[in-house]
């Protein structure tokens, strides 16, 4: 197999801090100087691109940079999509100026009467996390939002208020999963929303309008709620470089994507996020017992089995779902195309999982062409370096620290 390091793919030094990228933090986001140099070597200004895993939408943010065609992307969880929306939807700046004004005079207003509506989320479970003061000042805050009248303006500025919703939680904060502070913690978290708020709009308003006066050329976005297991709407062959990160593993023992964007939807009114990490990859229990055409993945469940049967079988549930959701990519995808996956190896039960080298196979077995698979180490991941072990609840267990960039070309007999 044609895998090496490749150093020169590591990009230590780039900025995300002011650019449009930092809208909103996301779990495992890519690293888009490595998407911008896959699209500058892999694609042309005429291609069609899709990212069947958008989250907050890195591949779409370089793509209209790039100035491709057109570019899709689809997830299940709708505070990814509202925040990759976000990202790529130009908006007038005098208009977020005074409708960030009008928003803080309602807030004020509202605080000034001690007036509190009636658009709290589930107030028992929202206790847990926040104090009532919080509580208060987010429904002010999400009534001075929902009064904004253009959907655009409103949408930037609730990415903004989910971002606030998390800050001011009792969460702990660098944790992707849904850890609650100390007593100690909690008694010195005193956040003052309204000042989380306007300074993080400000940022943002910067960040939004110096990226939309870079951009040169115009790129269609569609960005749309989508199961990968499940047959988009695409016609066949339509798109001319997939570029992607499907998620590690199941969202249970891997990062969770539902649990670090709960609160924020729960602001936002999204239910669906209740349960959403059951809808993802690997979230559902493996029915089939036949696993897809990978001898790697058959060899590693078996011996998964003789350990642990359960463990062995969310690992097969997990990739029986990605195989499902490569059968829709190379549907779509146009015979001599490149589908450019970046993933990450884990250990499950001791054994190291090589995502990588599965995926290879399963697209081989489709007749694609596995031209190289790059090794690159992640020094600026937002990801834990640990997680936390389960039954000793201590920061134990390594995460990965580096990841795979494969290189796949379908034949063109498919
Ligand atoms: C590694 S993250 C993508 C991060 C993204 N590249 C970015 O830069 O923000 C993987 C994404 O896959 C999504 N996902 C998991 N299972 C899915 C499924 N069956 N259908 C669609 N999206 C799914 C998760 O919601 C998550 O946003």
């Amino acid at each position: 197999m044609n895998k090496f390091k490749d150093k020169s793919w590591n990009f230590e030094r780039y900025d995300t801090q002011n650019c449009v990228h930092n809208l909103h933090s996301y779990p495992a986001m890519l690293t888009p100087s490595m998407v911008k140099r896959i699209l500058n070597e892999y694609s042309k200004a005429s291609d069609i691109i899709m990212d069947p895993y958008v989250g907050s939408g890195t591949v779409i943010v370089e793509a209209m940079r790039y100035g491709n065609k057109a570019v899709y992307g689809f997830d299940l969880n709708s505070l990814a999509l509202l925040i990759a929306k976000v990202k790529s939807t130009r908006v007038r700046k005098n208009n977020l100026h005074l409708n960030l004004k009008s928003v803080l005079r309602r807030y004020k207003h509202y605080q000034s009467k001690n007036l509190v509506f009636n658009n709290i989320p589930d107030r028992t479970k929202i206790e847990y996390w926040y104090s009532k003061n919080i509580i208060k000042d987010l429904s002010r805050l999400k009534r001075a939002i929902e009064l904004i009248e253009n959907k655009n303006q409103r949408d930037f500025f609730n990415v903004i208020l989910a971002n606030v919703a998390l800050d001011a939680s009792y969460k702990r904060p660098n944790e992707f999963k849904m850890y609650r502070m100390t007593e100690k913690n909690m008694s010195l978290h005193k956040p003052d929303v309204i000042s989380l708020f306007s300074s993080k709009a400000s940022i943002n308003i910067k960040r939004i309008t110096n990226y939309f006066n870079m951009l040169s050329n115009h790129s269609e976005v569609h960005i749309k709620k989508h199961d990968s297991t499940k047959r988009t709407t695409l016609k066949d062959g339509i798109i001319d470089l997939i570029i992607s990160s499907p998620p590690y593993g199941d969202s249970s023992t891997t990062v969770a994507y539902g649990q670090f964007s709960k609160l924020g939807s729960l602001w936002l009114d999204y239910p669906e996020i209740i349960g959403l990490d059951r809808s993802l990859l690997g979230g559902k229990k493996l029915v089939e017992k036949t696993l897809p055409p990978s001898m790697i993945l058959n060899r590693l469940i078996r011996k998964l089995e003789r350990k642990d049967e359960t463990r062995a079988n969310s690992v097969g549930s997990f990739f029986n779902d990605f195989w499902v959701s490569a059968c829709e990519f190379n549907r779509v995808l146009k015979p001599g195309g490149k589908a450019i996956f970046v993933v990450g190896n884990r250990n499950v039960l001791g054994f190291p999982i090589p995502t990588d080298e599965i995926l290879s196979e399963m697209f081989t077995k489709m007749g694609y062409i596995h031209d190289k698979t790059i090794i690159r180490d992640i020094p600026s991941k937002k990801m834990p370096r640990f997680i936390r072990n389960r039954t000793t609840n201590m920061n134990k267990i390594p995460l990965m620290n580096q990841e795979y960039i494969i290189f796949l070309t379908k034949g063109r007999g498919n």
